[in-house]
């Protein structure tokens, strides 16, 4: 049986949670794929740093290790940010690689221009894990409500934030503490300003509104506003009037153009985003045809993030076994005009 090989662009949470679901899978793979699946190079920064379960040999500080081995066929990357990772994609790409990703940053900026560079050389590009950690989304909007004209997608999609919000109202944990915790579980970015501030749901709305409105949007055309003015004394009013805050992320399709935010609002205590806690995310989506749609899951996380990474890898690899990469990543769309917000 033949074997198909990655090659793991970093190892940090997400990096090492790849790995091990492709270890902890390796013998459901021919029945799954047909072939076997194993890693077979892993970049890092630093070589000498321990990495649970990674067999130190699979290491390496050069990317060319990586783009000039033949015997690799699928790229995952989990470095983050957008330098080196756009040039490491597009060059994956040019060599015949198809790519996974859960770089929001990168896909909310230069997402077209990936996507047309892997639609030219017949390779897929696949980011469910970009947004909403472990729960399916992108593939839902793009493929199976495709037959609607969706009017709306809304929710919450920051863990971190989530998580922060979450311990402030049920356990009077202060801000500063809650974060920390968020950073120790692995939920937060390598520079954490992006959830706090808002940023990253940003960026997952951004790429949300262009698959769900076939359309382009940027994260430069959201409205943001973080978590970083809310104090106890909001949580401790808001508690008073019945009503939970929660940072929401929201998408609408109007006759005026695409509209899209984030920022803090407040929601009666009994509606069901207030009951979305720790880490979780869920998103509501309304279709002309399907009417509301809920998705809830795990938002963050080793685990729950490389779930939707390898759920990608496996399509990548079945489209590998049957002839017919290139077929996802097409970039058919309608340009849209985005409506101003005033703050
Ligand atoms: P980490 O900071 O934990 O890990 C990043 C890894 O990438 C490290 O192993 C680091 O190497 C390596 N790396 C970074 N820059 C370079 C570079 N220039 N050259 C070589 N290696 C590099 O990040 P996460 O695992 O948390 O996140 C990875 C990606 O996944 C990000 O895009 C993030 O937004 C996204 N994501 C994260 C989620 C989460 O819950 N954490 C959920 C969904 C998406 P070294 O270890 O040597 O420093
Ligand atoms: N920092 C992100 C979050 C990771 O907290 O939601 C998942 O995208």
């Amino acid at each position: 049986l033949k074997t198909l090989k990655i090659g793991l662009l970093g190892s940090g949470t997400v990096g090492i949670g790849v790995y091990k679901l492709v270890e902890a899978q390796r013998e459901e793979m021919p029945h799954k794929i047909g072939a076997n699946l194993s890693v077979k190079k892993v970049l890092v920064r630093d070589k000498t740093k321990k990495r649970e379960g990674i067999d130190q040999c699979l290491l390496t500080d050069r990317f060319e290790d990586i783009i000039e081995d033949d015997d690799i066929q699928i790229v995952v990357e989990v470095m983050g940010g957008i330098e080196p990772a756009r040039t490491y994609i597009n060059a994956a790409l040019k060599a015949g690689k198809h790519v996974v990703t859960a770089n929001k940053d990168l896909i909310a900026e230069h997402g077209k221009e990936l996507l047309d560079t892997a639609s030219e050389h017949g390779c897929d590009l696949l980011f469910e894990a970009a947004v909403a950690g472990g729960i399916p989304i992108l593939r839902p909007l793009k493929q199976c409500l495709a037959g609607n004209h969706l009017s709306e997608v809304m929710g919450i999609v920051n863990g971190t934030t989530n998580f922060i919000l979450s311990k402030m109202t049920e356990e009077g944990m202060e801000f500063s503490d809650a974060l920390m915790l968020a950073t120790e579980l692995g939920y937060a970015e390598a520079d954490p300003t992006a959830d706090i501030e808002g940023y990253d749901a940003g960026r997952k709305v951004a790429i949300m509104a262009s698959i769900a409105f076939n359309s382009r949007v940027t994260f430069s055309d959201v409205y943001t506003e973080g978590i970083t003015k809310i104090t106890s004394r909001d949580i401790a009013y808001a508690k008073e009037m019945g009503c939970t805050i929660k940072l929401l992320g929201v998408a609408k399709n109007t006759p005026e153009g695409i509209e899209v935010r984030v920022h803090p609002m407040l929601i009666p205590s009994s509606h069901p985003l207030a009951k979305v806690d720790d880490s979780f995310n869920a998103v509501f989506v309304h279709g002309d045809a399907v009417d509301d749609a809920m998705f809830y899951g795990r938002g963050a996380g080793e685990l729950p993030t490389a779930s939707a990474i390898m759920g990608d890898v496996i399509d990548v690899a079945r489209n590998i076994q049957f002839h017919c990469n290139g077929r996802i990543s097409c970039t058919c769309y309608k340009e849209l005009p985005i409506k101003k917000i005033n703050e």
